[in-house]
């Protein structure tokens, strides 16, 4: 079975072509088209930028990934399609493309719910996986822990109650002064940090649920920054020149060391408490798996630190991670994801959901 993957529910516009039999999915093509650098120029992402760009980058994704594949339109047999959540203009870029092929080509479309994609990310080098597994999403605006007993048998044990992990690494960057994604620069700062010089809160690390909170975490990490510097992005006259360029041109190298150590003590409290709960869920529930995805599951620190406390706590279980290109929004994520949920419809039945949570 051939499917087209679509996904333009955030900044990306995405199209990907897998090949599947039994139980396993050959990748033929994957083609991400970023707005990232537009958005730079604005500071973020202003929705209707983000779909005006998307409008124009979809056809060609399309077109290239059928061409990388060497597949023709009429030879696919579904469409996977994200519907949602995400911003509405961006995601009816996706679904109008979707219905239209669907209508033209006769091909019918598996509706796929975002986050349930990014979770499957994980099957495209994995078909191994068993269940139960315990999935963590975590992403720019979600943190979710879910229990899964099988394809399409998930349920969420809990999420962020106000900042998501991903959320807390970009508004902490974007104090200092970095732009959107600031996860990877965070993560390449805090390489030369001693994780122990700031005491960071935990937060909800000991709760006795599954729930995460992250704006605590950051309003600590305001705090510690402000007492050891006095220029912030906001009190920079000029916003468009960030506290990065101010870093580089006008720190002193003790100062570098505080701001890599508070990068450092920042990213070790969010991978603290992410690795510390997942576990949690997973000794109770028993899984046999524990799969990571989302944007912030490319973090090194976050994965290394999964590994050694499975080793180190001699715990059976297996840890997986997609690779780190297929970590952040992509169209292969949502092809697999149909793949392993086969549920067709016809293109009449589609419609955007931007606020879709995990329906189950
Ligand atoms: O999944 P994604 O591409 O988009 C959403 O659906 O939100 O995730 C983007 C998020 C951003 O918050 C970004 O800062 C974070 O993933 N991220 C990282 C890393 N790479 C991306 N966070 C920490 N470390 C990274 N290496
Ligand atoms: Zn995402």
């Amino acid at each position: 079975m051939i499917i087209l993957g679509l996904e333009t529910s955030c900044d990306e516009t995405s199209a990907a072509i897998i090949e599947g039999h039994d139980n396993k999915i050959k990748l033929l093509s994957n083609v991400v088209a970023s707005s990232l650098t537009l958005h730079k120029t604005t500071g973020g992402i202003i929705p209707e930028n983000a779909a005006r760009e998307q409008i124009k980058y979809i056809i060609p994704v399309i077109d290239e990934a059928l061409k990388v594949a060497n597949v023709n339109l009429e030879d696919i047999d579904a469409i996977a399609l994200t519907y949602g959540p995400g911003l509405i203009g961006s995601l009816l870029v996706g679904v109008e493309t979707a219905k239209s092929i669907s209508w033209f080509l006769n091909k019918p479309i598996i509706p796929i719910n975002h986050m349930v994609g990014h979770i499957y990310a994980n099957w495209i080098e994995n078909p191994q996986i068993e269940f139960p597994a315990i999935a963590l999403v975590v992403s720019g605006g979600h943190t979710d822990l879910l229990l899964m007993n099988g394809h399409g048998n998930l349920k969420l044990l809990g999420g962020t109650r106000d900042d998501a992990a991903g959320e807390c690494f970009d508004k902490s960057a974007r104090l200092l002064g970095f732009n959107y994604p600031g996860g990877p620069k965070i993560a390449e700062l805090a390489k030369k940090g001693d994780p122990k010089t700031f005491k960071l809160p935990r937060p909800m690390i000991g709760s006795h649920d599954f729930e995460f909170s992250f704006s605590g975490l950051k309003t600590a990490f305001f705090n510690a920054t402000k007492a050891h510097f006095s220029i912030l992005r906001n009190d920079i006259p000029n916003s468009k020149v960030g506290w990065n360029q101010v870093v580089e041109s006008k720190l002193s190298k003790t100062e570098k060391q505080i701001l890599y150590n508070l990068c450092e003590s920042l990213q070790t409290a969010i991978v603290d408490v992410l690795v510390k709960k997942t576990l949690k869920a997973a000794l109770k529930y028993n899984a046999k798996s524990i799969l990571i995805s989302g944007g912030v599951a490319a973090n090194q620190k976050l994965r290394d630190t999964f590994e050694l406390m499975i080793m180190d706590q001699k715990i059976n279980i297996k840890f997986f991670a997609p690779q780190k290109s297929l970590c952040t929004d992509n169209a292969t994520m949502v092809a697999a994801a149909g793949f392993y949920n086969y549920n067709p419809v016809s293109w009449q039945k589609v419609t955007a959901d931007p606020e879709l949570y995990f329906d189950y």
